[in-house]
């Protein structure tokens, strides 16, 4: 059996601590990807360096160059821009819209049949362009965001009610920014809904702190945002479509109908497996929740639009 080969574009704080979750889980051969000379290759090296001590065979290599991506059974974009003081939040859309066309043209030329995994911001309009530069299918385009902001939901209950995170599950629909739909009726500790758990005002508190929880990490880093759990939320979805886990998981997909929602990327469960999207999860909202998921989806759109 020859073993799988994962392509990570940007060899930034995402994708180098994407690359060693992958790599010394031992999931998969990695070629790291950048357009600085030298930091692939450096950061490359130093990770297959720490391969002996782990106790891995991955192999990981940088290159500037795609035809060292050839024949990739997934590619994870993480390319791009942070956003700098005074820059405008459009700025940053039309400049990483820019660099995810670019690398994603390049590496789906080099792995026609990968699956793409998106991560650059804004994530949901990244997954349109990417979409559109690959020419894939909806089943092999989607983006990273709902098990980053399940993750942070967890956390926070988890912390809140004094339990194990491993026994609290959370439920976050919609786009991946201020609007986003935490689902407080299926999120659960141990099967009970926390809505039955702890009073409304704590509930919404918790919600509110999962929404700003990327906004919350860059104050406190002040030059930079969080990697470490996105990184581990893009191991995880890499986990479950190479070992075909079927696992569902919430990610950003083309919805064509699903959610009454058509034509636009917005993060709803999802069945992950060897085929990439094998089903989108659909679950009946109420009134309500229907209303903050068309908002959420609105505001994809707009970003959306101003891509033209
Ligand atoms: N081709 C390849 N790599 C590129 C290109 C390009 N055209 N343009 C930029 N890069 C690389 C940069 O050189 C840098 O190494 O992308 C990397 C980005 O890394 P960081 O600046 O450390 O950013 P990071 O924290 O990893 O975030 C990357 O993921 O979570 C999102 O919002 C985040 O959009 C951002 C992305």
């Amino acid at each position: 059996m020859s073993r799988n080969k994962v392509t990570v574009i940007g060899a930034g704080n995402v994708g180098a601590t994407t690359a060693q979750r992958i790599a010394e889980a031992g999931l998969a051969d990695v070629v790291l990807v950048d357009i600085v000379e030298g930091l692939p290759q450096g950061k490359g090296l130093d990770l297959a360096e720490a391969a002996p001590v782990v106790g891995h065979d991955s192999r990981i290599t940088g290159t500037n160059d795609y035809a060292d991506t050839a024949g990739s059974d997934i590619v994870v974009v993480t390319s791009g821009l942070a956003r700098q003081p005074g820059m405008s939040r459009d700025d940053l859309l039309v400049k990483n819209a820019g660099i995810v066309r670019a690398v994603v043209e390049q590496a789906a030329k080099h792995s026609p049949d990968a699956i793409l995994i998106i991560v650059t911001n804004p994530l949901d309009a990244m997954c349109h362009v990417a979409l559109s530069a690959s020419g894939f299918p909806r089943e092999r385009v989607l983006g990273m965001a709902g098990v980053l902001d399940s993750a942070r939901f967890r956390t926070f209950i988890a912390e809140e009610l004094g339990v194990s995170v491993e026994d609290t599950h959370a439920f976050v629909l919609g786009g991946h920014g201020d609007t986003m739909v935490p689902l407080s009726r299926y999120s659960t500790v141990a099967g009970v809904p926390i809505t039955e758990l702890l009073p409304p005002d704590r509930v919404k508190a918790l919600e509110e702190r999962t929404a700003n929880g990327g906004a919350e990490v860059v104050a406190l880093l002040k030059t930079g945002s969080a990697f470490y759990a996105p990184a581990a939320s893009t191991f995880e979805m890499v986990d479950a479509i190479l070992r075909d886990r079927k696992r569902v998981l919430p990610c950003a997909v083309l919805l064509k109908g699903e959610f009454k929602t058509n034509d636009l990327f917005v993060g709803v469960p999802v069945v992950l497996g060897r085929a990439g999207i094998e089903k989108v999860f659909e679950i009946e909202l109420t009134a309500d929740e229907q209303a903050a998921f068309d908002k959420s989806a609105a505001a994809v759109q707009e970003l959306v639009d101003k891509l033209g």
